[in-house]
């Protein structure tokens, strides 16, 4: 992409931070190393949460918190990887066929995601690994960590636009997304691919409605008398952590509810919900739960014996099924029985209020969004069990100072909430949450708590150094 037409996307403190660690990367690499920059957004869900994993739409924006990520090519197969973050030990790696991930929680995982996602993509398209080159790379992350805001999607695009560039390596923005949208499968979490998808194909002042299967995203503009607020709890949503295993855990549910509904409903191919309501041109919700009503009970033993019974099908092959093989096979607690009736109740109905949320929005209706928004948080709180007293307290406050909706944003069991208000109440919303939530918690809140601006997808360029 040419300098002059992506980095219109950049803004004036992006350009700065890229050059500052270009710098600093000549100093590494030597004089005449050609450099490119990548800057990857994190994102905000408006909308659609937990559904992309089953198939089904979402509505985040890109938002203008960013990762730039310089690099540099180098004549070998190395990888190194520093982070202007002092506390990110600096990595090195070799670029092969099948790159083993560090442990987990370790932060250069997702970089390794990245170049396994591109060594795997291309080596479909006649590029060798062995003739491919490594790069030296250095990072500096603006998007907040483990807030629910996908900071580790933004690593991800990043690192994978800076090493196709210093590879000479091209793809147009969605193709590029669907080649990421499974990343976080590589650190263990059975993640769907909004956040990639998100911190690709972002506009300025617009929401994406992104389908998947196959992956598409159109935007939505923002009405502009909508602002969003967005705040951090800062209970730790870290998905390499507790939240990968309840993460997981819900992506089982739901698939398992699609096989389910599919058996109870005679269709054929079914992997996830998505696949049943595309089977069924004239769905609803509550034809769709009650079918899965009659067809099962509303919670399953974790052994998957009954699953396995009321599909008619091995226990061996549903559990391979369901919850994969070898290292990267799930492991649910013996002790919870499988929620199924409420966590298709929420993607399902969830669905319903994405679809309802892109007109509303496109018409400008806010109140109608707003309480879209507020269902979400109930459907989440209530059906998918992934809010905490915190985001809960959080979306109180937000709807008392004159929010007109607010839900928690991301994963959940933590992170971050999201408010959509007009211009003119952002600033009360704001000093509801620091009263009515840092301050009696004993949190800082000037980093935390902010008005968030829909900002351009991720883009990679070269860099000119005086
Ligand atoms: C995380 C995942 C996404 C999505 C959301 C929940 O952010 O990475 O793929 O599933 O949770 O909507």
């Amino acid at each position: 992409m040419s300098r002059s037409i992506a980095s219109q996307a950049w803004d004036k403190s992006e350009i700065e931070r890229a050059a500052a660690l270009g710098r600093d990367l000549r100093a590494q690499v030597g004089g005449d190393a050609r450099l490119f920059a990548a800057r990857a957004p994190g994102r905000v869900n408006l909308i659609g949460e937990h559904t992309d994993y089953s198939g089904l739409p979402v509505l985040p924006v890109a938002i203008d918190r960013s990762t730039i990520l310089v690099a540099a090519s180098l004549p070998s197969l190395r990888v190194t990887l520093r982070n202007a973050d002092p506390s990110y030990p600096a990595r090195e790696f070799v670029l092969q066929t099948r790159i083993p991930p560090y442990p987990a929680g370790d932060w250069a995982n997702y970089v390794k995601a990245a170049v396994q996602g591109v060594i795997d993509h291309f080596a479909g398209r006649g590029v060798e690994v062995g003739g491919m080159s490594g790069a030296a790379m250095l990072v500096d992350g603006r998007v907040p960590v483990a807030a629910g805001l996908s900071s580790s999607a933004a690593l991800t695009v990043g690192a994978t636009l800076a090493l196709m560039a210093v590879n000479g390596l091209d793809l147009p923005p969605i193709e590029t997304a669907s080649m990421v949208a499974r990343s976080e499968w590589y650190v263990g979490t059975m993640a769907g691919g909004m956040d990639q998808a998100a911190s690709l194909l972002g506009q300025r002042d617009h929401a994406l409605f992104i389908e998947f299967d196959p992956l598409r995203a159109r935007p939505v503009k923002m009405p502009s008398d909508a602002a969003l607020v967005v705040a951090d709890s800062r209970e730790i949503a870290d998905k390499s952590g507790k939240v990968r295993t309840e993460y997981n855990r819900r992506v089982v549910e739901c698939s398992l509810a699609a096989r389910l509904l599919a058996r109870a409903l005679n269709l054929v191919g079914v992997r996830v919900l998505g696949d049943v309501v595309r089977a069924r041109k004239e769905w609803n919700t509550a034809a769709l739960v009650e079918a899965l009503r009659r067809a099962a009970p509303e919670r399953l033993d974790p052994d998957l014996l009954e699953a396995s019974a009321l599909l008619d099908a091995p226990a061996d092959v549903v559990a391979r099924d369901l919850l994969g093989e070898g290292a990267a096979r799930i492991a649910l607690d013996p002790a919870r029985p499988l929620e199924i009736l409420k966590r298709a109740r929420h993607v399902l109905s969830e669905t319903g209020r994405v679809l309802e949320a892109v007109r509303a929005l496109e018409e400008g209706r806010l109140d109608e969004m707003g309480a879209l928004m507020n269902q979400s948080h109930r459907s989440l709180a209530e059906d998918f069990d992934c809010s905490t007293a915190r985001l809960d307290r959080m979306v109180e406050c937000a709807r008392g100072a004159g929010a007109l909706g607010a839900r928690l944003t991301g994963a959940g069991f933590g992170g971050s909430i999201v408010a959509l208000c007009r211009p003119a109440d952002a600033s009360r919303i704001i000093a509801a949450l620091v009263r009515g939530y840092y301050v009696p918690s004993g949190l800082e809140w000037q980093d935390a708590c902010a008005v968030f601006r829909a900002s351009p997808g991720a883009s990679v360029i070269e860099l000119a150094l005086d």
